[in-house]
């Protein structure tokens, strides 16, 4: 099928309960949603396959979890006080607020058929600068000194306890940091569902690479992260690397590439990785007084590492595998959404229908369902005509359902419709664990 529309998987999200909008019953609040069970779900499973990858199936690479209220010094050092703004204006008129740099793409707050600036009444104003960063106190009253910051990034945690990590896990270059966290920033343009939102989840690594290994190092992992999500089941068409143009290069950045996604908003981020040389080592080094360097323990040779960053979003990433999955097709005359999820991703794995709700089938059902979820994440389910039931569990893109009918108590047999083809195999139910483990990995 041709690429779903924004509103059509957001609604299915929320139909599903999935993903929607937080603080709903006071009428939501920007840019901000919750997940619900299937979304949780489905997240989990995005963030265990990161730490697949960066940590069961290597060797150089340690976890942390660092806080994400840190000494303010950090937003100093790291140049986010300073320069991690976005140009904004406001509007006389209408009283809104807009990201100066986007106006071309915004509605004007009273003629939303035209942009902010565009029509006659519209008064904005200079732009301004403005940090995204949120600022709140500690302790409980407001002085000088008390500010602090909820992070806007993970990576910073991570250079914080660079010293630290190469003690105790003793490692030398090159080796990387990697770390699953929420992130803060106070994002004006208007979010696009889940793209961009207040608060976030981030899987970044900060691999440490003696000076000279840099380049190769940023090819691997700019090569290896566009893998992954073809890994993830994402289609390789709707992926792509781009390069930054010099212009677009953070402060702290020589080189940096983005993973982007063809979403229904046109190609977007869903990861940058990019090669920060040694500037958050050097600068933290400068601002804290301590010695961030790696020393080699038989030649002496000392430097500070250079680092490259993989950084990718959860909420980004979640919404490309929903992008990519929704399909909608028509069985037997009826119109069926599907999420064409990779098994691996999906957030139920198999669903246990009794096809009657009496002569045995659901007690027999139970028990399979008891036994495969001892397995997979697994889901009875008895309420309803069989093919409603069936449609549920397409619209959550799990992947296989059993159902237990009249002839499970003849001779132990099942069947095991498959959500892509729709093939119902009949397969004796002492298989069924190996069977359904095998088809969901
Ligand atoms: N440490 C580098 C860093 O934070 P970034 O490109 O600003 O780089 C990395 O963020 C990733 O975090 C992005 O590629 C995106 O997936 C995710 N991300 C950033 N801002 C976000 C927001 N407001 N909402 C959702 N995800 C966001």
């Amino acid at each position: 099928m041709a690429a779903p529309t924004m509103d059509a998987v957001v609604a299915l999200c929320k139909r599903r309960g999935l993903i929607f909008p937080a603080s709903e019953i006071y009428g939501g609040i920007a840019n901000t949603y919750d997940y619900g069970h299937y979304g949780v779900l489905l997240k989990k499973n995005v963030i265990d396959a990161w730490w697949k990858t960066m940590i069961q199936e290597r060797e150089d690479i340690v976890a942390l979890d660092s806080a994400i209220i840190q000494h303010p010094r950090t937003w100093e050092a790291s140049g986010h006080l300073a320069g991690f703004t976005d140009p904004l204006v406001d509007c006389r008129a209408c009283k809104q607020r807009f990201r100066a740099d986007h106006l071309g793409e915004l509605q004007c707050g009273r003629k939303p058929s035209k942009h902010p600036g565009e029509a006659d009444e519209c008064d904005l104003t200079e732009a301004r600068e403005f940090n995204l960063m949120f600022e709140t106190t500690i302790g409980p009253v407001q002085e000088a000194g008390s500010t602090v910051y909820l992070r806007p990034e993970t990576a910073q945690g991570i250079f914080l306890d660079f010293k630290t990590t190469l003690q105790y896990a003793r490692r030398r270059p090159p080796f990387g940091i990697a770390q699953v966290g929420k992130s803060f920033r106070n994002e004006i343009t208007p979010g696009n569902f889940i793209f961009r939102t207040l608060e976030f989840e981030q899987m970044e690594m900060e691999f440490f690479v003696p000076p000279d290994e840099a380049g190769q190092w940023y090819d691997h992992w700019r090569r290896a992260r566009l893998d992954w999500y073809v890994g993830l089941g994402i289609d390789r068409e709707r992926l792509r690397l781009r390069d930054h143009d010099a212009d677009e290069l953070s402060h702290y950045s020589s080189a940096t590439a983005d993973v982007e996604y063809l979403y229904p908003i046109g190609w977007s981020e869903l990861e940058g990785i990019a090669n920060r040389g040694d500037f958050d080592l050097t600068q933290h080094a400068r601002f804290s007084g301590e010695r961030l360097e790696y020393v080699d323990a038989n030649t002496k040779e000392r430097y500070v590492p250079h680092v490259i960053e993989p950084a990718a979003g959860v909420g980004r990433t979640v919404l490309a595998l929903l992008c990519d999955a929704y399909d909608e097709d028509e069985i037997g005359g009826e119109r069926r959404t599907v999420l064409r999820l990779h098994p691996a991703m999906a957030p139920v794995k198999v669903a246990v229908l009794p096809l009657l709700r009496k002569d045995g089938h659901p007690e027999r059902a139970r028990e399979i369902y008891e036994e495969l979820r001892r397995h997979v994440n697994a889901e009875y389910d008895d309420g309803g005509h069989i093919g409603r039931r069936y449609r549920r569990q397409d619209e959550i893109g799990t992947p296989l359902a059993v159902t237990i009918d009249h002839q499970t108590l003849e001779d132990g047999t099942v069947t095991l419709r498959n959500r892509d083809t729709l093939a119902q195999d009949r397969v004796p139910a002492d298989e069924l664990v190996d069977r359904v483990t095998d088809l969901t990995r």
